[in-house]
């Protein structure tokens, strides 16, 4: 119904502006506590994110658990307790690991491997990293979380959750798809449009969820760049063309992408003009919700205040990631 309104609107020649966009907790309270941790996460509910988001990857044991990556070397202590775990790569894979083994794992502020082979915070400014009882929760965990935070404060924060690299799972011979859907399904979560998004950056992974796995939640295509080397055969210049926005719009419900292919920032006078994307997603009936705003790591020349008002009242996004909900939540409140 919602698509057929905007498209409605569209014909008519009428915005499509989102009444009440989105704040969606890119990792939850990202930029204040480390990244997927329940601390994270219930700061951002109390923060009053709409969504909170998950990025989700399995164990060894075929566990749903909340974390960026397929490694966890970027997040968790695992080189120094498990030295001799690593891949040829000289990776550590969550795949490789029981969840009880990466229970055991502390977690900590997203760090970067300079050349010297020294880990360092990869936002100097965040939470300081040797410090903190930080662990990795499971997806069920953290549902649980939510459904917990949202009884006791009378909220209905939602999720928001993205399958990571499901074609790789695949071809490790796990479905990623079937286990995020179990979860939903025994936390009572299946049916919930209004609470639960599914995101991944794959289009056969989402075409699968809608037409072979018949989910009836909302679904955002996320749109990379094509140099990022994501998961999946997928062509993100092609996307962003008005015939690969009405193909997203056969499977799924909304895009999500990057902040620089909706803007184009001057960044000496930081001025913002629209690439055109949006308005293109919006005549679709596609809903739009960027990522990611980071107030400590803006594009050259723009303000938090003067990149919310681009992407809210500009291109008219009907959300967006950010790692400062609180940040968001003030300025859509304004
Ligand atoms: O899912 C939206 C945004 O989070 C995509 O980028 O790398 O932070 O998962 P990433
Ligand atoms: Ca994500």
């Amino acid at each position: 119904m919602y698509r057929f309104i905007c498209a409605l609107l569209a014909l008519l020649g009428i915005s499509v502006a989102s009444a009440n966009p989105l704040v969606i907790a890119h990792r939850g309270a990202s930029g204040y506590l480390p990244e997927h941790t329940l601390e994270a996460k219930a700061m951002a509910h109390a923060m009053g994110a709409d969504f909170l988001e998950q990025d989700v990857v399995l164990t060894a044991d075929g566990i749903p658990i909340v974390l960026h990556d397929i490694h966890l070397d970027p997040t968790t202590d695992v080189e120094e307790r498990f030295p001799d775990r690593a891949r040829e790569d000289g990776r550590y894979y969550a795949l490789d690991f029981s969840l009880a083994e990466i229970r055991s794992l502390r977690a900590h502020e997203r760090t970067v491997k300079r050349d010297t082979g020294e880990r360092e915070a990869a936002y100097p400014g965040r939470f300081p990293l040797d410090t903190g009882h930080f662990t990795v929760p499971t997806l069920k965990e953290e549902i649980d979380l939510i459904t917990g935070l949202n009884r006791s404060t009378g909220r209905h924060t939602g999720l928001y959750i993205e399958l990571k690299a499901p074609q790789w799972h695949t071809q490790q011979g796990y479905d990623a798809a079937k286990a995020v859907l179990a979860v939903l399904e025994q936390t009572g979560y299946t049916d919930q449009s209004d609470r639960v998004i599914l995101q991944c950056f794959d289009a056969a992974t989402l075409r699968r969820l809608r037409h072979e796995l018949n989910t009836p939640l909302p679904l955002i295509q996320l749109i990379a760049d094509n140099s990022w080397g994501e998961d999946g055969d997928n062509d993100y210049d092609a996307m962003r063309t008005a015939a690969g926005i009405a193909d997203i719009a056969t499977y799924a419900d909304g895009i999500g992408p990057w902040i620089p292919q909706l803007l184009t920032i001057d960044g000496a006078s930081g001025a913002a003009f629209s690439t055109g994307l949006a308005e293109l997603a919006h005549e679709a009936g596609l809903v739009v919700h960027p990522y990611t705003l980071r107030a400590d790591d803006l594009p050259d020349g723009i303000t938090v205040e003067q990149l919310h008002t681009a992407l809210f009242e500009l291109v008219k996004a009907d959300g967006l990631f950010t790692d400062f909900p609180d940040l968001t939540r003030a300025f859509l409140d304004r």
